[in-house]
């Protein structure tokens, strides 16, 4: 039985979508453990495309189930608006397939108001949030005033609960923000509206998941954002605010550790961050434009431009040790295709040292100074091979180095952002 956990090795964006679309022919439940609709993970089989923000990416290959867990925070009118998207573009009855948590915290209109002008205050600090109310509902639920997906469906107790957290707000709003204050009376009822449409899915997913791990049945637990996103372990406080990498697969799903088999990390052959904070690798020169362009790199969620850089490996080794990655897949090789020189860094320089860790102070990180190992391009297309031995002997070479580097090996190879543009070892 495997119990696989797929986290972003980055900062998001990785192809973790794709991945879990792939590898969910094999399993029976697919979970999502944190985040919420800030992400934005795109699949693409057939001549279909779609980009999912909450519901996991296990719908369209095999009939694993999908659970939305207990630690994502779900905005419940964008829950609507997606399954309605999923059921038109493809054949599949939802009710058979979606499990969401009961326990799992609920994104109230307040929520993205409060992350929108919390940002607008931030000024030249801000992180770039995606807008999505993540924040500011990850704060409401370690505050203990939140509101979980059970909630939803005791009415007379949900309205006072919202009436009385919107006081509060509404005091903040007008009085520290100068901003309009909102109407409890609009809220609810848009709310009341989404609840009918969901009502169905809510259940105790934490149990379904125990009982499966008691059958051994394979599940998937599939990460959103990145290891450098994580709010303990990432570039704070230019992160987001949950943690994706592996300890947050256990508190956002309730599978325990001892029952992970497996924890597979997803890289891309360079890097992007989308938002601020610090990029040690990142180009403002051709080559970085050259990658934002072959790789269409603009953001699944908001289409903001990606910054693009070449790979980390020090960062890299980083994220594969803090979530105990034992197997990685690479994407976006053939992005590229058509470089004459990719360069990989491989250690830093801080203030005129040497050092070959990643710092946990974000000070020092925005200071670093990449130290970068070049490698011929292949400049040739990847995008129909379907074996390793297959690829030019560059990109073997570029590969084999970054699984030296690292210590782990590439059970993946992804070759175009179709489910059949891989390679499986
Ligand atoms: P996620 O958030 O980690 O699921 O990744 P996104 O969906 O936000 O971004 C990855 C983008 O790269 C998507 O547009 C994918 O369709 C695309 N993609 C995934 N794998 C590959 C690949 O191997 N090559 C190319 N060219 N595109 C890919
Ligand atoms: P997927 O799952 C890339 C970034 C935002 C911002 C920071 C905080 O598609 O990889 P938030 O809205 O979470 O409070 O924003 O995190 N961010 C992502 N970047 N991919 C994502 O998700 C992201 N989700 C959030 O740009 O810098
Ligand atoms: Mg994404």
């Amino acid at each position: 039985m495997a119990v696989r956990i797929i986290i972003g090795a980055q900062w998001g964006d990785e192809g973790k979508g794709k991945i879990v679309d792939l590898l969910s022919a094999e399993t029976d439940y697919v979970v999502r453990y944190q985040g919420g609709a800030n992400a934005g993970h795109t699949l693409k089989f057939d001549d279909k495309t779609i980009v999912l923000h909450l519901i996991p990416s296990g719908m369209f290959n095999g009939d694993s189930k999908c659970i939305i867990g207990n630690g994502v925070v779900i905005d419940p009118i964008a829950l609507v608006k997606e399954i309605k998207e999923v059921e038109e573009l493809v054949d599949i009855d939802l009710k058979e397939r979606l499990y969401i948590s009961d326990s799992a915290h609920v994104i109230l209109p307040y929520h993205k108001v409060l992350d929108q002008v919390k940002e607008k205050s931030r000024g030249s600090d801000a992180i770039g949030t995606t807008g999505r109310g993540i924040g500011p509902a990850y704060v409401s639920k370690v505050s203990r005033i939140g509101i979980r997906m059970g909630d939803l469906l005791n009415e007379e107790a949900l309205e006072e609960k919202i009436r009385k957290n919107l006081a509060d707000i509404n005091n903040a709003l007008k009085h520290v923000y100068g901003e309009p204050e909102l109407d409890a009376d609009n809220m609810i009822k848009e709310l009341k509206s989404a609840t009918d449409s969901i009502k169905g899915y809510i259940c105790n997913t934490t149990q379904i998941l125990h009982e499966a791990i008691e059958e051994k049945k394979p599940i998937l637990l599939e990460g959103a954002q990145g290891s450098l996103l994580d709010v303990d372990h990432g570039t704070y406080p230019y992160v987001t605010s949950s943690s994706p990498t592996a300890g947050g697969a256990c508190t956002g799903s309730g599978v325990p550790p001892l029952a992970i088999t497996h924890s597979l990390g997803i890289t891309k052959a360079y890097c992007t961050r989308v938002g601020n904070g610090p990029f040690p690798t990142e180009l403002d020169d051709d080559a970085g434009e050259k990658l934002r362009k072959n790789g269409q790199e603009f953001g699944a969620t908001t289409g903001r431009p990606r910054r693009c850089g070449w790979l980390d490996l020090i960062a890299l080794k980083y994220a594969v040790r803090l979530n105990g990655m034992n197997e990685l897949a690479l994407t976006k090789l053939d992005v590229l295709d058509d470089f004459k020189t990719i360069k990989v860094c491989t250690q830093y320089e801080l203030d005129g040292k040497k050092i070959n860790h990643f710092p946990s102070d974000t000070e020092d990180v925005e200071r670093l100074k990449p130290i970068y190992k070049s490698f011929p391009g292949w400049e040739s297309v990847t995008r129909d091979i379907s074996s390793f031995d297959d690829l030019p002997e560059n990109a073997r070479t570029y590969i084999k180095f970054i699984e030296e580097f690292i210590g782990v090996k590439f059970t993946i190879v992804s070759t175009g952002p179709k489910r059949n543009e891989t390679i499986v070892r």
